[in-house]
């Protein structure tokens, strides 16, 4: 394949170099003369395991050009792949400058070339760039139409520095974010082959997927590293605590806990990441990830209690309590917090939960739903019908079957459901049905 790279830093001269020695015929375009200059001699324009040689191989095999113009690029390939950078302006937003520039030399290549050509942003860029900024930008200096007249997609880049090449070559998986066919069949002819997953997505998914991955890592080294520093001062030893924590691939390296839902709660997290911070307060270690951790899940609390408000409802029916399915443990449920909070808003409420109760509550738990819903008793309804036809509100935080069939046959259009836990059946159910952030 013909393929253009804009922007030759640690992507770009990455992506040209294991491109071409992959057999494509490949035109590096850069602003930078310098860089253009290195890599036509052979040399590599970034310092990387493997370039220095794989640049001199790939020059010498004679599958590379530079130029500074884009429009000879766009005119001389099928493809283009922009690789541009996205750094931080001040104020912490993404400086698109460099990216919006070239979509507009970009779009005007293609106004003046007959064949759709396609673009696939690979730079990072915070989710709806591609469709709400770029395409406007490509469209009105092309004057054609993004999936006639040329073909916008966007692929995250997954390389990291130090072993670029290596990650080239063995990426987690290839993402593609495209709202046309034409697009996705290129990247799979070019990138198809790599040892992974080729996903194809939404346009808009791939650019916040990118962002949820730095994120993700970032937190796991702050998470290491928190933990790194409390143990030190507790004396003990972090790589073992660690390569123990790793070891659990069921809960802790694993897809558990990684889907959006309700807050958390129970009677283990919140007193565990308490003692936590305590231990790190005594110590004079400071630890701002996890010491935010509970200041987070009551924002997720909150937002549940303003959307519930927001409906203007006053007859609310909760379908579940427990702190999470399948438990009569109403220990610092979020659930139980919630109706304490609308309670103290002057609602009325009325609740189902198929594993609350009263009679066998015992113990602490007992005592912790007598303090926070001293009136529970009175609450309780022994059927999921009757809280449903009493209610205006369904606040629902049960994900079984039970519950799911019973909104689908009871709920009614005048309804509203607040859905905590992302009902699968949410198109049967005739009221209208409301995610807590989806
Ligand atoms: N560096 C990484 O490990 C990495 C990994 C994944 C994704 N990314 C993302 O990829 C993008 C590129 O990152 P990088 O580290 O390679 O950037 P970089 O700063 O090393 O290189 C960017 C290049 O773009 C060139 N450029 C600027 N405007 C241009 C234009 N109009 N036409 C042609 N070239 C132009 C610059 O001269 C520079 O050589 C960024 O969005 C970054 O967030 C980087």
């Amino acid at each position: 394949m013909k393929i253009s790279i804009f922007g030759l830093g640690y992507v770009g001269a990455v992506s040209l170099a294991c491109l071409s020695r992959d057999g494509h015929q490949v035109v590096g375009v850069d602003i930078d003369r310098a860089k253009l200059d290195l890599i036509a001699a052979g040399k590599t324009p970034v310092v990387e395991e493997g370039m220095v040689n794989l640049m001199a191989a790939v020059a010498a095999g004679g599958n590379v050009s530079v130029t500074t113009d884009a429009q000879q690029a766009v005119h001389a390939t099928d493809v283009s792949l922009i690789c541009v950078g996205t750094p931080s302006a001040a104020n912490g937003s993404q400086d698109q400058s460099a990216v919006l520039r070239l979509a507009g030399e970009i779009g005007h290549a293609i106004a003046a070339k007959a064949e759709p050509h396609v673009v696939v942003f690979r730079s990072t860029l915070v989710p709806g760039t591609v469709e709400d900024v770029l395409r406007p930008i490509i469209e009105a200096a092309s004057g054609k139409k993004d999936g006639e007249g040329f073909f916008l997609c966007f692929q995250p880049e997954f390389l990291r520095e130090g072993s670029s090449i290596r990650d080239y070559d063995k990426p987690p998986f290839t993402v593609v974010g495209a709202n046309h066919p034409e697009p996705v069949a290129r990247l799979r002819a070019l990138f198809g082959h790599l040892p992974c997953k080729f996903i194809e997505t939404s346009v808009r998914s791939a650019e916040m997927m990118k962002y949820c991955c730095n994120n993700f890592h970032a937190l796991k080294i702050t998470f290491a590293n928190e933990t790194g520093r409390l143990c030190e001062a507790l004396g003990v030893d972090a790589f073992e605590v660690m390569d123990l924590v790793c070891q659990d691939t069921q809960l802790n390296i694993s897809r558990a806990y990684l889907k959006p839902g309700f807050a958390f709660g129970g009677s283990c997290l919140p007193k565990e990441l308490r003692a936590t911070s305590h231990l790190a307060k005594k110590h004079d270690i400071d630890i701002p990830m996890l010491g935010h951790v509970m200041a987070s899940n009551q924002a997720h609390l909150a937002l549940a209690l303003r959307k519930a408000l927001e409906t203007g409802k006053r007859r609310i029916g909760f379908i579940g309590l427990s702190f999470k399915t399948g438990t009569d443990d109403l220990r610092e449920s979020p659930l139980v917090t919630l109706a304490e909070q609308l309670i103290g808003k002057g609602m009325q409420l009325s609740v189902y939960d198929p594993e609350v109760h009263m009679a066998q509550l015992l113990g602490a738990n007992r005592r912790y739903i007598e303090q926070h819903l001293p009136h529970i008793g009175q609450l309780l309804r022994p059927e999921i019908e009757a809280v449903i036809a009493e209610s205006e509100l369904l606040v629902v935080g049960l994900t079984t079957p039970e519950v799911a069939q019973a909104l689908a046959v009871h709920a009614r259009p005048d309804q509203v459901v607040l859905d905590l836990v992302n009902l699968s059946n949410r198109a049967a159910i005739a009221a209208k049905v409301e995610g807590l952030c989806w």
